[in-house]
C-alpha cells in the first residue's frame, strides 16, 4: 500500500439555517439595527443582539449549533464534557464594496461563527488562518496558510443564510467586498455554562483503573486527576 497520510485537523462546520430559523425576519430585523464604524467596516452598536426578543429563536439556534460543533468534533475525553454553552456576544457586521475585516482571532470565546444574511459571493471571502508546519533545517519559524471558503467549497453556493462555525482561537479575515451588495452578517461568542470538564468527578469509585496523582482520604486512586469548573 502506497498512501499519504495528513493528521493535521482543524474542523470548521458550514451548515444551512433555512429550515431552522426564519432568516427573512432576522435579515429584517437586523436592517433596523443602528450601525457605528468599525475598523474596516461597519458593525451594529448592539453588541448582545440575540437577547432581543426578536432575535431569541436565532440565538438558540446558535448556542445549539456552535454545542453540537464542539461535540461532534472536539470532545475527544471520554472522561471529560460539558453540560451547555451560553452566546455571551452577538452583533451584526456590514461590509460595503472596498470595505474588509481585519486579522483576528475572538478572545474569551470557546467557539465563535459567522451567519451569512447576504445573497452574494463576497461571503465566500471570509478566510481562515493555519499554521504551516516548518520542515526541519529548511523553514525555520511560524509561517501560516490562508483558505477562504471560496478555497474549500468553492463558489456553486454562495452560502446565504448559512453560518460558518470555529473554534474562537482561530485567526479570520474577509477579504475586500467586490461586488456592489453590501456584505452583512452575523457574528457570535460563545462560553462554557454550567459543569466543564471531569462532569461525573463524583463517581470517582468507577475510575480506579485510570492512574491518579492524588488519593482521596481512605487512600485509594479517586481517579481522574482533573475535577470541574462550574460557570453560571
Ligand atoms: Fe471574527
Amino acid at each position: 500500500m502506497d498512501q499519504a497520510l495528513n493528521i493535521a485537523q482543524l474542523p470548521i462546520l458550514v451548515k444551512d439555517l433555512s429550515d431552522t430559523v426564519d432568516c427573512d425576519s432576522v435579515r429584517k430585523n437586523v436592517s433596523e439595527l443602528e450601525l457605528i464604524e468599525n475598523i474596516k467596516n461597519s458593525i451594529t452598536e448592539e453588541k448582545d443582539m440575540c437577547k432581543m426578543p426578536e432575535f431569541a429563536q436565532l440565538g438558540e439556534a446558535l448556542k445549539n449549533e456552535s454545542a453540537q460543533y464542539l461535540r461532534n468534533f472536539w470532545m475527544d475525553d471520554p472522561t471529560h464534557s460539558f453540560e451547555d454553552l451560553q452566546i455571551t456576544e452577538s452583533w451584526a457586521n456590514q461590509s460595503v464594496k472596498g470595505e474588509e475585516h481585519h486579522l483576528h482571532q475572538h478572545p474569551f470565546s470557546v467557539v465563535s461563527g459567522v451567519m451569512f444574511l447576504s445573497d452574494t459571493q463576497d461571503n465566500l471571502n471570509l478566510t481562515f488562518e493555519n499554521e504551516i508546519t516548518p520542515v526541519p533545517y529548511w523553514r525555520t519559524g511560524t509561517r501560516r496558510a490562508y483558505y477562504s471558503i471560496k478555497d474549500l467549497i468553492g463558489d456553486e453556493n454562495n452560502l446565504k443564510n448559512h453560518v460558518v462555525i470555529f473554534l474562537s482561537t482561530t485567526g479570520h479575515m474577509v477579504q475586500p467586498v467586490q461586488g456592489d451588495t453590501p456584505r452583512v452578517t452575523i457574528s457570535w461568542n460563545t462560553f462554557w455554562k454550567g459543569k466543564v470538564g471531569n462532569i461525573n468527578a463524583n463517581g470517582w469509585s468507577n475510575h480506579r483503573f485510570i492512574d491518579a496523582d492524588v488519593v482521596d482520604n481512605k487512600g485509594n486512586y479517586p481517579g481522574p486527576r482533573t475535577g470541574y469548573a462550574v460557570f453560571k
